[in-house]
């Protein structure tokens, strides 16, 4: 079974194809350069040439704040692109495995959120996201949608790393403590893929939309704390972390306070359980400072 991959260069796109896959399974790796998911003709001369049994979409446009300026850019990619793909596999006849985001949720519910709850994204990335899980579920009845929240890994743009390079140059940090949320690491999440891949081509996977992320919830001003003391070991001494609230630091796209994600579906429609975030986080940092960890 030939698998497409979307977005192979970017951090969940590098953990998949790190994953040791079934042997008679190829992942066909392509990026925006090979092929750009917004591109309906290109997608369709993707599936021509490769002819997978099932497609896995990590491309996406992330970029939260400069989506507000572009919003074209964020639709194209993240809303265009998986109607492209969901089109394309339902002509196919084959599956869709695709990632959303916890910034579809607006925040203001006091606990985590469950897959079935309202969505109100507060955002063009987040709206442009929603929009892309709706094509997605009105184009192609078998598709596993999932959303996951906070992703960092050894490779790519994201806060663990921003973290630990901005503390080479300044003493002390200011980071938000009033938005909650669950880390999670890339290479969870494409272990999860891993999973559900096997058991969609095992005939027993499940259709819907579902969340994973890492287990626990923290703020971003948590996290940091959590970094520096996980990076100890290498950096010594932390610097000082002060926690300021949202107002404090303004950015261009609102973000939700609360972005927890209830993970206990996919636990038990497919036996997925996440980890603590701060043993991932762990092992990133170790990354980080040692080069490859083993993976999951
Ligand atoms: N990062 C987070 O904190 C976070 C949180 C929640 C959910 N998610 C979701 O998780 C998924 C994976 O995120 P990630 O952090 O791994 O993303 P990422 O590191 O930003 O990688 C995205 C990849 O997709 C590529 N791409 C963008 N537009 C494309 C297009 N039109 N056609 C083909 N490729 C395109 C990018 O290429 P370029 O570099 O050329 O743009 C990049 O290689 C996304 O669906 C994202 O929305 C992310």
């Amino acid at each position: 079974m030939n698998i497409l991959l979307c977005g192979a260069g970017g951090q969940v796109g590098t953990e998949l194809r790190r994953l040791t896959w079934p042997g008679g399974w190829p992942i066909v790796a392509t990026d925006r350069p090979e092929l750009d998911i917004g591109d309906r003709a290109a997608v369709d001369a993707a599936f021509a040439r490769v002819r997978p049994g099932l497609v896995l979409n990590a491309a996406a446009y992330t970029a939260v704040d400069r989506a507000e300026s572009e919003p074209e850019a964020a639709w194209a990619g993240n809303c265009q692109g998986p109607a492209n793909l969901a089109a394309a596999c339902r002509a196919a006849g084959i599956p869709l495995v695709h990632i959303s985001t916890d910034y579809v949720f607006d925040g203001d519910k006091p606990g985590p959120y469950v897959e079935g709850d309202p969505v109100k994204p507060l955002g063009v990335y987040g709206r442009s996201k929603e929009a892309g899980e709706e094509a997605v579920r009105n184009e192609l009845p078998e598709h596993v949608i999932l959303r996951t929240a906070w992703l960092y890994s050894a490779h790519g743009h994201n806060f663990v790393k921003t973290m630990l390079r901005l503390a080479e140059t300044h003493p002390s940090l200011r980071v938000v403590a009033d938005q909650h949320g669950s880390p999670t690491s890339a290479a969870d999440i494409a272990a999860a893929i891993a999973a559900i891949a096997m058991r969609i081509a095992a005939g027993s996977g499940r259709w819907g939309t579902y969340h994973f992320a890492g287990a626990g919830a923290v703020t971003w001003y948590g996290f940091a704390e959590a970094i520096f003391a996980a990076a100890a070991p290498w950096r010594g001494p932390p610097p000082e972390v002060t926690a300021i609230t949202t107002a404090d630091y303004p950015t261009p796209a609102r973000r939700p306070a609360n972005s927890v994600l209830d993970c206990r579906r996919i636990g038990a429609d497919y036996g997925i359980a996440s980890r603590p975030w701060q043993d991932a986080l762990a092992e990133v940092v170790r990354e980080l400072f040692e080069g490859s960890a083993p993976r999951p």
